[in-house]
């Protein structure tokens, strides 16, 4: 049996296409900052040596850009990266995760035998968590993974609520991963990150990539933030000592000064979000407000939407294999104005052709 990918991103397999734009991966509209350009370069005759297996320089400069103690962190070869390394060192049971969520909680956690329950978001909510998931962490649960904003649907969760959870996860000594890898898009985003309850709460722990944030995926660069100094250990123990490259170690410290690129694409993106919401909205598509650099919807026709759109350049992301959709929702990128426009255009020509031959 073949291995099925299920993600964004796969511009490999519909790589027939010439000039495709890549909806279907959540990256920063603005691309890979020049500066971070010019360090991966810079960084090739260091890669005669082995990468420093603590990332000295850049846990120092992290460290100081999130306020946060060095030996709170721990870097991997992209989140997903961490998220397998987290499920080695915790073997957990049971774990609790929306749905749906990003598929890669599941995909680590069954890769350690562990049992999964669902909290299933509801549409009539919008997709948010209501208080209800307050009774579903019961003392047989051992990990919980909240997705905030979550993927697909953009959506934060409530404040209090989420500080509810931490709370009760606290009560019952249950692991809590709090995925902020896109919170970085979110206009205020401090309000909503829960960093700074990390020196006070050893079950918490909040996953972040440099991957959406500056626009390097291709480069492979996450980590992972917690007090608990015993699980940074094991998470230690259960990989290799290089896990991440020179290249990844350098554009990582060039990165974290591009505050002005960072603050530029939250701009464009609001703006973008805008645009791209009320035309979905236009063309008959329902959508859900989303918080992220990206825009979940449902379209009931065509049902073929994903196959025209790539036969037109654009490749989007079918919802389908996520748990608790089915193949009426789709995800798609913020990116910049012009793309944006031909990608509207593009959809509507889609739907007249369908129109036309009846489909609907
Ligand atoms: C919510 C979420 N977390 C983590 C990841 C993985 O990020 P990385 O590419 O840094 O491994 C993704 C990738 O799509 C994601 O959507």
């Amino acid at each position: 049996m073949m291995y099925t990918y299920v993600h964004g991103g796969d511009v490999y397999t519909a790589s027939g296409k010439k000039n495709l734009a890549d909806y279907s991966a959540n990256i920063n509209p603005l691309g890979l900052p020049q500066s971070v350009k010019k360090a991966i370069v810079k960084s090739i005759a260091g890669c005669a040596d082995y990468p420093d297996p603590f990332c000295r320089r850049l846990t120092e400069k992290l460290a100081g850009f999130l306020a946060v103690p060095g030996e709170y962190i721990f870097f991997s070869n992209g989140a997903a990266d961490v998220l397998f390394k987290l499920a080695l060192a915790l073997r957990p049971k049971k774990a609790l995760l929306l749905a749906p969520t990003f598929a890669d909680y599941e995909k680590a956690l069954r890769s350690v035998g562990c049992g999964i329950d669902y909290y299933l978001l509801r549409e009539e909510n919008n997709f948010e968590p209501q208080s209800d998931i307050l009774r579903q962490l019961t003392p047989d649960i051992d990990f919980v993974v909240i997705c905030n904003p979550n993927n697909p649907t953009g959506k934060l969760i409530n404040k209090e609520l989420l500080t509810e959870i931490i709370a009760k996860c606290k009560k019952l000594n249950i692991k809590i991963l709090i995925d902020e890898c896109f919170m970085d898009f979110v206009a205020d985003e401090n309000a909503y990150s829960m960093i700074e309850k990390l020196p006070s709460n050893n079950n918490l722990i909040i996953l972040k990539a440099f991957t959406k944030t500056y626009a390097m995926p291709g480069l492979r660069l996450g980590y992972c933030l917690t007090a608990d100094t015993d699980l940074l250990l094991r998470l230690h123990e259960c990989g290799q000592d290089w896990n991440v490259s020179v290249p990844a170690q350098e554009a990582g410290c060039a990165a974290l000064d591009e505050t002005a690129y960072v603050k530029k694409a939250k701009k464009l993106i609001a703006k973008e979000r805008r645009y791209l919401t009320a035309a979905l909205n236009r063309l008959g598509a329902k959508t859900y407000g989303s918080e992220a650099n990206y825009i979940f919807f449902k379209l009931e026709q065509p049902q073929d939407l994903k196959e025209q759109l790539l036969k037109k350049g654009f490749l989007i992301r079918s919802c389908a294999n996520y748990h608790n959709l089915n193949g009426n929702y789709y995800r798609i990128a913020v990116k910049r104005h012009a793309v944006n426009i031909r990608f509207i255009k593009a959809l509507k020509e889609v739907q007249n052709n369908a129109l036309i031959n009846g489909d609907n």
